[in-house]
């Protein structure tokens, strides 16, 4: 009877110590009317991360590229390189990343520069006039 008792007071200790947050999401950036047709917005957001006591929090950031058409394009701003944030340079109408020199067209794929392939990107979706981005960013060389 006492070792039944225990059982839950022990489950409930070490519980935190096994759970894992799924970080899997969909992440809101607000009205899409916000979002520019042809011209780059960046984005930003952070996600914590909890593995048993432990707490991370991690940012993320992207560019939302709001075609003509109407299609919707976000991009990771993480360099496929070794990781550097990449820009928007308005003037150049292209990403650069300032740690060696690469640089991305509108949809990503890679101008010049020491990168594998192109950025990233986020799933994306509409709901009720509002953008959401799904965390975690496909890598784009992956199908
Ligand atoms: S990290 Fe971007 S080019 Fe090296």
């Amino acid at each position: 009877m006492g070792a039944a008792m225990g059982i839950p007071i022990i489950s409930y200790l070490i519980d935190p110590a096994l759970k894992v947050q799924s970080s899997e999401a969909w992440i809101p950036l607000g009205s899409l009317e916000g979002f520019p047709v042809g011209s780059p917005k960046a984005f930003s957001f952070t996600r914590s991360n909890i593995n048993g006591w432990e707490k991370t929090v991690n940012s993320y950031g992207g560019f939302i590229l709001v075609k003509s058409g109407g299609d919707i394009l976000a991009l990771s701003n993480r360099c496929t390189h070794l990781s550097c944030s990449v820009n928007w340079d308005e003037g150049r109408e292209e990403y650069v990343c300032p740690c060696h020199d690469a640089q991305f067209d509108i949809e990503g794929e890679v101008n010049a520069g020491p990168p594998p392939h192109a950025l990233d990107q986020f799933e994306t979706k509409v709901e009720e006039g509002n953008l959401f981005v799904h965390f975690p960013a496909v890598k784009a060389h992956e199908g």
